[in-house]
């Protein structure tokens, strides 16, 4: 009866040991097992993946990039309003762009050319890390490379929808009856894709550090979204998952571009609806400190 005891003892020991050891093995990620649902960001993790990417030593990563150290500084010049005017006109902004919304039913008729470079123009003012101006904006009207891209994009985007982007995010997107067929990318006159270059390439062939590259140009797809608004065009904001490379290389662009943004720009069709959605008031988005 005593000798058992230890024995006993040593059994519970090791049970209390094993109990530690597996209990929160239902969390832990196994060897060789994928990542938990919630930590895969499909949306981050494979649009930035670019197997057509150059390897670094083929474009001169290790070389030290060129500086310019001096610019002249000039004095500013701008406007400013008296207080009343400042309010009408950020009255008049805010009216002009609430009415913005994404428009996925574009109408085939051709857009002025002059009006696609001024708010290109107009986006390219945008603020850039260390004013690196790491943007490129690819303007396509030729309907066969229209269609070429519509195509990249429907075979990617079929396998987002039944594959990559899970139960969850269709479940979020079913408000829009949005799903991979975009038709707009045919009947837009205008496509506007807008490249990030995740480094530049300074005249002597050296690579120039693109500070912030992802930011700026956000930054300024938002100052051409406002432009486009401002001159009546439509468009809707798309960020084709996993079609990158493909259409960087279709498009004929360098490796330190990544696609960051497909803009379809032109009119609204006649029958275009839109989701009856609403926006936050200013007391649920803005915290005065
Ligand atoms: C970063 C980003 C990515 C988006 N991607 C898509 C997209 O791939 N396809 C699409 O139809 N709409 C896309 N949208 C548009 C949103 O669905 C739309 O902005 C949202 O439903 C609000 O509607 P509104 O733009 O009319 O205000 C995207 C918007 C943003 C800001």
């Amino acid at each position: 009866m005593f000798f058992l005891t230890p024995v006993l003892v040593a059994v519970v020991c090791i049970l209390i040991v094993w109990i530690f050891k597996n209990g929160d093995g239902s969390s832990k990620r196994r060897k060789g097992e994928p990542r938990a649902r919630a930590e895969v960001r499909p949306w981050v993790d494979e649009d930035l993946k670019d197997n057509t990417d150059l390897h670094q030593g083929e474009e001169g990563a290790n070389d030290r990039q060129e500086s310019e150290e001096d610019v002249e500084h000039i004095p500013f010049s701008h406007t400013r309003y008296p207080e009343k005017e400042m309010v009408k006109r950020s009255q008049e902004f805010y009216a002009l762009l609430s009415k913005r919304r994404s428009v996925r039913f574009i109408s085939s008729e051709q857009v002025p050319m002059e009006v696609i470079d001024n708010v290109i123009k107009t986006a390219g003012t945008a603020p850039s890390g260390a004013h690196t101006e790491p943007w490129t904006f690819v303007v396509v009207k030729d309907p066969d490379v229209k269609h070429k891209i519509r195509e990249i994009i429907e075979e990617e985007e079929e396998i987002n929808y039944l594959k990559r982007m899970g139960r969850q995010w269709v479940t979020d997107l079913k408000k829009l009856r949005t799903n991979w067929v975009k038709e707009y990318l045919d009947t837009a006159p205008v496509l506007i894709l807008i490249f990030k270059q995740v480094h530049g390439v300074a005249a002597s062939g050296k690579r120039k550090v693109h500070y912030y590259n992802e930011i700026s140009v956000s930054i300024a797809c938002g100052i051409l979204l406002a432009a486009l608004q401002n001159v009546g065009l439509v468009t809707v904001t798309t960020t084709p998952l996993n079609c990158g490379p493909r259409l960087r290389v279709l498009l004929g662009r360098p490796t330190n571009e990544k696609l960051l943004m497909l803009l379809p720009v032109g009119y609204a069709s006649k029958e275009a609806t839109v989701p009856n959605l609403t926006r936050k008031p200013v007391d649920q988005i803005r915290v005065i400190v």
